[in-house]
């Protein structure tokens, strides 16, 4: 038997229902904030992500899948959205036709990493972008997004963890004041640590080693050693979020593993999802547009990770599925007037009704479990005593009770199931 890919999974019918309910929630949050969709290729030209993200990131170092294709060139399914969105900003020249682009999403996302509860290979984010305003307004609107679509869902054990990486020229003065208080200890740290010490400094606060948290412990913090501007801005954003009624903590060492982070920078974690605990992450970039080519926009933005939050969801028993059910099951009585069916099936249909019927050739019994199964509302019967008079049976099967309707007035059908007659 052939299975699916390690790592990936499939939405089945039962549950499909719940990440409809999600994506239609998202999408209205979405749209009350007044972002546009965008949608991209799932794949790109590998040096998108290569640049946008940073060579030295765990994403573009190990995690990503790329392909060789026929004609030579290096493509890589999209590990992240941001760099793709960006792409298409510049490919567009959206900047010339709105100086304000928000924007936002729901895709899959493909990382090779290590498959456990809340971390898949193929993964789904929905997330945000808004670029050209420095703003922020702008980076607490992406938190405040993210917030209510949580809370909405009834998710109560989160928090909201936030930090500023300043920009790049107080971020280097301070990775070699983080050197220069590491310089005796480099060798006790641990190996992966000492691998970011020279490739990705900031990262090392990342690190789950409890001996390289103890020696991190009195080690300076770069949220004490930004430039002005970005700390202004992060009293700004602090100021509306208390506004917001959102609470939340700043976190020093929240540093992120993507390079394209300026200023402002946070994440959602939850208490009930195990260690891979972050629902959503997100930041200013203010620098990546012009890195890639395009003329310099600030801008800002969020992905949250779909499976984890229907996952905390699931542990906080915060949602209930939505019941599904059909407007009308049709029973066939008499397997002669199976046309009848079809056409009935068919009218309904068109008037926008859920309809459906036996194409095993049940039982009349066999079939009302079906409809029982199916959840309708109404069953029809076509055959019988009745339909020798040209009546059909409507049956509410909420209450049992049901009318005879003329067998070719199709409209009094109609408008007897459209309008929910209890009978
Ligand atoms: P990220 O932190 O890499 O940020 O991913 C965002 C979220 O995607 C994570 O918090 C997590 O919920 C989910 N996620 C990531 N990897 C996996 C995985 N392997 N399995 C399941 N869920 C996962 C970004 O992707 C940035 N593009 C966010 C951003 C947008 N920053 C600015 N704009």
């Amino acid at each position: 038997m052939i299975k699916a890919i390690t790592g990936t999974k499939d939405i089945l019918p039962s549950e499909a229902a719940i990440w409809k309910m999600l994506e239609e929630r998202v999408i209205k949050t979405f749209t009350n904030y007044n972002y546009k969709e965008i949608r991209t290729p799932v794949f790109e030209k590998t040096e998108l992500f290569a640049r946008g993200i940073g060579e030295d990131t765990d994403i573009v170092g190990k995690e990503m899948y790329s392909f060789t294709d026929t004609a030579g060139n290096s493509m890589t399914l999209k590990p992240e959205m941001t760099a793709a969105v960006v792409r298409a900003y510049i490919e567009h020249s959206l900047g010339k036709q709105q100086s304000l682009n928000k924007l936002f999403y729901i895709s899959p996302m493909f990382r090779k990493e290590t498959p456990q509860a809340g971390r898949q290979r193929q993964f789904h984010q929905f997330g945000a972008e808004a670029i050209g305003s420095s703003s922020p307004l702008l980076d607490a609107e992406m938190i405040q997004m993210v917030y209510e679509i949580l809370t909405g869902l009834g998710l109560k054990h989160l928090s909201v963890k936030i930090n500023s990486l300043g920009i790049p020229e107080s971020r280097e003065k301070y990775k070699t004041l983080l050197r220069n208080f590491l310089s005796g200890k480099k060798s006790r740290l641990s190996e992966d640590s000492r691998k970011r010490f020279d490739t990705n400094i900031l990262r090392l606060f990342d690190s789950k080693v409890e001996s390289d948290q103890e020696i991190l412990k009195d080690a300076p913090l770069l949220i004490d050693h930004i430039d002005e501007e970005s700390r202004q801005d992060f009293e700004t954003l602090k100021n509306v979020l208390t506004l917001s009624g959102i609470p939340f903590q700043v976190d020093p060492k929240l540093v992120r593993g993507l390079d394209y982070y300026t200023k402002a920078t946070f994440e959602v974690i939850s208490g009930k999802v195990g260690s891979q605990n972050a629902l959503c992450g997100g930041g200013r970039y203010d620098l990546l547009i012009e890195q890639l080519g395009g003329t310099p926009a600030p801008a800002t933005g969020f992905a949250a990770g779909m499976e984890r939050i229907l996952l905390a969801c699931e542990n906080e028993k915060s949602l209930t599925p939505p019941d599904e059910k059909i407007d009308v099951y049709i029973v066939l009585v008499d397997r002669q007037l199976t046309r009848e069916a079809v056409s009935t099936a068919l009218f309904l249909r068109k008037k926008n009704l859920s309809v459906d019927f036996d194409y095993l050739g049940r039982s009349v019994k066999a079939q009302m479990r079906e409809a029982n199964k199916y959840n309708a509302r109404f069953v029809i019967f076509i055959g019988g005593d009745e339909y020798k008079t040209n009546k059909i049976v409507l049956k509410d099967m909420s209450s049992g009770g049901q009318v005879l309707i003329d067998k070719d007035d199709m409209e009094q059908m109609f408008r007897a199931v459209k309008t929910e007659i209890s009978l």
